[in-house]
């Protein structure tokens, strides 16, 4: 974990000799075949939880690959990230129903139980925040999605033991 010169913690996780290794046997796998790229990225992903340069350029190296195409790919396509995510995304709408059933109370408990911002990233690694206009599950406003599960009719009492509830 370091500061950054905003004043906010930012979240650093550090890419260890094991995951190298792992990314090396994967590169291993696709070495040579059409279309290896993507995979690649994904799999890395997959064993670091995001691709920072440094993952970027070893994977460049190893598919023989300018790394300016390999940092491309991962800026064009959403579900690459450069900042390391939590294992669990917890996605609170602040559409319309939601907002008048009292989501910014949930929001807010969140928000000062897990000591993040809208955006960012509990220092253990656990959760990543974020909000959403609208979830489609008007009907069960408040709502929120922690990764693919959507919590509805959720009051701010029990908000947190449902998020506890992810491991
Ligand atoms: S406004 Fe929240 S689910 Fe639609």
């Amino acid at each position: 974990m370091t500061q950054c010169n905003c004043n906010k913690v930012k979240v650093v996780k550090e890419i260890t000799a094991e995951d190298f290794a792992k990314i090396d046997e994967v590169i291993e796998r696709y070495r040579g075949k059409p279309g290896s790229l993507i995979p690649v990225l994904r799999q890395a992903q997959e064993i670091c939880g995001y691709l920072p340069d440094q993952v970027q350029r070893r994977i460049a190296q190893g598919l023989g690959l300018p790394p300016s195409q390999v940092y491309g790919v991962v800026t064009f396509y959403s579900f690459f990230t450069m900042v390391p995510r939590g294992r669990h995304t917890v996605r609170v709408c602040l559409g319309t129903a939601c907002y008048v059933k009292g989501t910014r109370k949930n929001l807010g408990k969140i928000q000062q139980e897990l000591g993040v911002e809208v955006g960012d990233t509990t220092e253990d690694l656990k959760y990543t925040l974020e909000t959403v206009r609208c979830l489609g599950a008007c009907g069960l406003a408040p709502a929120i999605v922690i990764d693919s599960d959507t919590h509805g009719l959720v009051g701010s009492g029990k908000v947190m033991d449902i998020l506890k509830a992810y491991d």
